[in-house]
Parts: C-alpha cells; structure tokens; sequence
C-alpha cells in the first residue's frame, strides 16, 4: 500500500488558534483525506511546539505555571481540529517524554560525532521569533523579520556545524527540484544558503524551560531543534527497527514560507544529513493571511480570527447548519487564494463567496435535481438507459484536473476544476430541460437525464468530501449511498457508478443565501459602534486630579555616564545618579539630538516611578523628560542647581 506522510509545523500555544496558522492544518487535512479516499496509508501528523522562551514569558504574566499554561491552551487547539473537521492521526507535545528522549538521542549523536561543539554565543535573540541573531543581521538594532526588539546573548552554548553541510544542501536541492515548492521559494533558499551558513547557535543556558542539552543540564536544546525533531520522534526515531519507522520520510512538509528558509530548508535537513537519514520528499511553503486595513478583523467588528467563531456568524447570517458552515471556511480558504501566495481575509469576501460559489453553483445543482427525481421517478434512481453518460466526459475533466492539480499542491486549482464541472451540470440541466422531457412523456430520454445528474451529485461529493467533508457526507446520505452502505473510494470517481434504484431525499436547501446588503450593512453598524466606543475609552480626560499628578514620582538627577545602546543609532543607555544607592540605568531616544558629552553630567528630571521595561535587549528604570515634539527636542533641566533626587512637583 502506497504510504502517504504529511505534517504541518508544530504551533506555539501562547494562545488560541486563528484562521491563518489554521490555514496550514485544514490544506493538510484535505490532502490527508484525498489520499485516505485513494486507500493510501496516510499519516497525518500535527501538535504543538511547548518549549518556547515566549511561552514561559506568557504563563508568567498569566501568572500560571508553565506547565498548567501549556495544557490549558492546549486543549483549545484540538477542540478547534476537532470543530473544524481535522483529522489527524497523531497530535504532539513537545513535552511528551517520547519527544523528550527522542531529542535527547538525536543530540547525544550529533554531540559524539563532532557535528555538535561547545563554545561562546555573542548575539541577539528574538523572542517572538525565537530566532538568534548576529549583529549585522539586525535591521536597526531591532528583529530583521518582525521589527521587534532584541534580547542580548553572551553565553557559552552548544552549535551544530551547519556550514558543513552546505555544499551537500544546494547540490541535493539542485538535484531534486521537487524539494522545495513553490518554485520562488527555492530560489530564496538558495540564495540565502549561497550566501553563506553560518553554524546555528543551538542552547540557550538557563532559559528555565526547555529540554536538558544531555551531559549539561544547564544548557537547554534551543526550542526550533527540539521542534524540528518532532517529525522524528513521530516516525519512532531513535527506534528504527520499530514498525512506525516505515513511514519515514516525510512525503509533504508544509509551513508558511516565514518558517522555511532558516529552519525548514536548511537546519532540518542539514540535521537529517549528519544523522544519516532520508530527506523529506517535498517542503511547500505556503502564504500568509492578512487582514485588509478596510475590514480590520476584530471580535467587535463581527469579523473575528477563531476559524470557529467564523463558522458560527457564517452559520447564524446565512442559516446553514455549524458543520456546513465549518466546511464553507475549509473551502473558502482553500479557493480564494493560490497556496503559495498571501492574501487577505475578510468575512465580505467569506459571505460574497459562499452565495456564489455554494448557494449559486453547487446549491443549486442540488436543488434542482433531487426534488425532480423527486417529482418524476418518486425520488427513486432511474436506469441509466441508452442516452445516458451526457455529463462523463466533464467529470472525467474534472477528476483528472483534481488528481494532478492536488499532486501539486494547488488546492485552488484542484476546486476550480470542481467548479467547471458543477456549471457543465447547471448547464445540462438548463438545455436538456428535464420539465419539456417530462411534459412530453420522454421517458427513456428523461431517465437518462436524471441519471447522469444524480450520478454527477454523487461524483461531486467525492470530489469535494476532502475539502467539505461534512457537506460530501450530507449528499452522500441524500442520494441514498449511505443507507445502501456504499463507502466513498477514488476508485468511483467516473461516470455511471451510481447504482440504480436508490431513495434519494431533497432535504433542506444545505446553503441558504445571505442577504448581504443586509448583512453587511448590520456589521457596518457593529463596527461603528465598536469603532466609537473605542475611541471613548481612548480619549484622554480633560484634567487629572490632584491625587492623581501625584502619584507620579518626579525627581531630578544627573547623568553620569552615557553610551549609545548596542545596535541602535536612536537610543542612548545612560546612567543616572537620583541620589539613590546606585546609579538608574534609563534608555533614552536622544541620540539623534545631542552627542553624549553635552549629555554628561547634566541635571535632568526622570520619572522614577515608571514601570521598568527592556528596551532593545537594555533595561530601562525610568523615563528621562524632554520637551517639543520636533526634532531636536529640548532636555527638561533645572534653572539652578539644586541636590540630585530632589522631588519635582
Ligand atoms: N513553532 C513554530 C513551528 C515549528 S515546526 C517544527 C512556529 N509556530 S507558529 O505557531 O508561530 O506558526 C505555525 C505556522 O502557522 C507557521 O507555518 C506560520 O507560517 C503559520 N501562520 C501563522 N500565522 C499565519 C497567517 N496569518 N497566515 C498563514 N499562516 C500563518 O512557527
């Protein structure tokens, strides 16, 4: 039996899942039921990345134990698969003992063929991305990829000779240009490792949350090689005697392209190398989903993020049941946009898509013909007779298209291709006239047409069951199938497989238009009264009262020493002395206004009482107060000397 592997990446649980990094499981899904459907032995596999240094940081302004944190939000992950219809095989935690000893195997290997090395770390690290950093990667002094600020690292650590591995990298992708897709993509990959690679920085001392580096505890296995693994600990690595190992390699890897490069593309299976392992077949990177600034997504707004959520004011605007309304999220984000490429979601475009696509096309097609053979044969499945077939070779176009389209991971094209035949059918109906057919007693011609459009319903549940499982499920039932115990296969994707004789059901209309001058005119409603009722709770008091100014802690002080803040060209680190034990250490954006000595030993008023924050990797105590908005601005002094520390009211 054909064997078919796939995973998604490994999402980090500080919070929920939203419509983008579902967008990753629900392509996986489809796939994995596309090759269920062709009985291949498929294995899909999903979790959750536990170990990052954001994580920790999350639990602990929850005030909650890592560990509690972590199993908490866990659960709402696989409540959403579950919700959205996810079917995977095996689901992951990082903290899964099973995980735990397969990182530690792998490293003590990589540790005692030399590929591992001990030595000094001097960079930056980026928490959101947890992602190290060298000083000329920094884009001013701040994350290259998320603009965010940077956390100083100079520790000893443990590296993984990467830089060994390039060389076999490029002429391995050169030699499987299937590896990685799409194709704009390998050319970055490319690139960035002819660029040179450097050896990845691969523990982090102390982080206080992590798995244990074997033979030193005080270092922990920096979080994306302990993720990476995952794919191996679920094929059974180190145990590859054992029967889960025959499913490695991987045959599909997908990620959003923001994860391939760095890590998919180049530490993975340059870690797979050293190892001695197969490469996976294919990585594919897909886009990103983005909100379009016109239709900004906010809970408030009616246009939420939670895939589910989704689905519920889909199902309570139009009327469709939960799960069907679940599936038109599948398919919407499957169709509107190329996977591979970026686009924005909107719940306008969710509802503008549903009428027409589900409501118009496949609605109707439905629509029509069950109640017809409902109204001519008593709902039953007449003999196909001598005319019938008028619609094989549209679905044998189809079937083709889907087959090779999903070979390459184009899930747009595969239900385009769906599409076409859904119109072909609305067409047969409108020129074959099954009413005239009727109206004229042409039994054998009618028979024939009702026929191939049942059949063509029948061909049109399997073909969209992957994407819309509960809705390939309903009109599976509809026609009968399901009673006669006929169990959906591939095998029956073509024309004329439907067994006459069996009592379809019309059934409710599955997918009720939305109005959606109405629709959108009430969410324009929300939004405004969301929109001003921010702007209220924004909106700043007219006058603070005395108690008030007096809880800030104004006090002056002078600046004893001051240098510019590693990779910033904006900020300064100075020290001031408020008369205190010892001296504050205050960031300031003041270096683009006065050179550090005119800075030096002068009086200045701080706010002492500001909560300390970590401003590009540098801890600041306190606010130094300067005047005007344009640059230069004015240093807030003292017209006299007066003592340092001394309150400013
Ligand atoms: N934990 C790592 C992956 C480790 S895999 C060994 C990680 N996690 S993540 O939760 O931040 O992201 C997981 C996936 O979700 C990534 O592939 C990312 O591209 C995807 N997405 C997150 N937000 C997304 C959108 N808005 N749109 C599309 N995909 C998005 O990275």
């Amino acid at each position: 039996m054909k064997k078919f592997y796939i995973t998604t990446p490994i999402y980090y649980v500080t919070d929920k899942p939203h419509i983008g990094n579902s967008y990753p499981t629900i392509a996986a899904d489809v796939l994995a039921r596309f090759h269920r459907l062709r009985e291949e032995e498929v294995f899909f596999l999903t979790g959750t990345d536990e170990h990052a240094t954001k994580i920790m940081r999350a639990a602990e302004a929850q005030g909650k134990g890592t560990r509690e944190f972590v199993d908490d939000i866990v659960v709402l992950w696989r409540k959403t698969w579950e919700r959205m219809h996810v079917t995977y095989d095996r689901f992951i935690r990082t903290t899964e003992p099973e995980h735990i000893a397969a990182v530690q195997a792998v490293v003590a290997q990589l540790q005692e063929q030399g590929d591992i090395y001990l030595d000094e770390y001097q960079g930056w690290y980026c928490v959101p991305c947890e992602t190290f950093f060298r000083e000329d990667d920094l884009r001013e002094g701040a994350c290259p990829d998320c603009q965010r600020p940077v956390e100083q690292v100079a520790q000893s650590a443990y590296f993984f000779r990467t830089s060994a591995y390039a060389e076999r990298l490029l002429r391995y992708i050169e030699e499987n240009p299937e590896f990685i897709q799409p194709k704009t993509r390998r050319r970055e990959v490319v690139s960035f490792i002819e660029g040179g690679l450097r050896d990845a920085c691969i523990s982090r001392k102390h982080p206080g949350w992590g798995i244990a580096m074997p033979g030193d505890p005080e270092h922990s296995v920096y979080v994306w090689v302990d993720a990476l693994i995952n794919y191996l600990t679920a094929a059974g690595y180190p145990d590859t005697e054992s029967e889960a190992w025959h499913r490695w390699p991987p045959d599909l890897q997908l990620m959003g392209k923001d994860i391939l490069t760095r890590f998919h593309a180049t530490i993975w299976p340059a870690m797979l190398m050293a190892l001695g392992l197969p490469l996976p077949r294919r990585l594919f990177a897909h886009g990103w989903w983005v909100t379009d600034t016109g239709d900004k997504m906010s809970k408030s707004r009616g246009n939420v993020m939670d895939p589910w959520e989704i689905a519920h004011e889909l199902a309570e605007v139009s009327g469709a049941t939960t799960p069907v309304a679940v599936d038109a999220v599948r398919y919407f984000v499957l169709r509107e946009v190329t996977f591979g490429l970026d686009g924005s979601f909107s719940m306008s475009g969710l509802f503008g898509r549903f009428n027409a696509d589900l409501a118009n096309d496949l609605g109707n097609l439905l629509n029509r013909t069950l109640p017809l053979i409902g109204r001519y044969r008593q709902g039953v499945v007449p003999e196909p007779g001598p005319g019938a077939g008028g619609l094989a070779e549209a679905i044998e176009q189809a079937r083709a298209a889907i087959e090779t389209r999903l070979e390459a991971i184009d899930f747009r094209g595969a239900l385009e291709a769906i599409w076409e035949m859904l119109s072909a059918g609305n067409k047969f109906v409108d020129t074959r006239e099954p009413w005239t057919l009727q109206r004229e007693s042409k039994e054998v011609e009618l028979d024939a047409v009702l026929y191939d459009l049942a059949d063509c319903l029948r061909v049109t549940a399997l073909f969209i069951w992957p994407f819309m499982p509960a809705v390939g499920e309903e009109i599976w039932e509809r026609l009968g199938l399901k009673a006669a115990g006929i169990v959906p296969t591939w095998k029956d994707a073509e024309a004329g497989r439907l067994p006459p004789g069996l009592q379809v059901e019309a059934g409710r209309p599955l997918f009720p238009r939305i109005d959606l001058e109405r629709t959108m005119q009430r969410l324009q409603a929300e939004a405004d009264k969301a929109a001003a009722e921010e702007e209220t709770e924004e909106a700043k008091p007219e006058t603070i009262s005395y108690e008030q100014f007096r809880q800030l802690d104004l006090r002056t002080g002078k600046v004893v020493e001051i240098e510019r803040a590693p990779g910033s060209d904006k900020l300064y680190r100075a020290l001031v002395d408020l008369g205190e034990e010892t001296p504050r250490q205050i960031v300031a954006g003041l270096a683009q206004d006065f050179p550090p000595e005119e800075l030096l030993g002068k009086t200045v008023v701080i706010v002492a009482n500001l909560e300390p924050a970590t401003i590009r990797g540098v801890r600041s105590m306190g606010m130094l107060l300067a005047a005007g908005e344009k640059k230069p601005v004015a240093l807030v002094t003292t017209d006299r000397e007066c003592p340092v520390g001394s309150v400013v009211r």
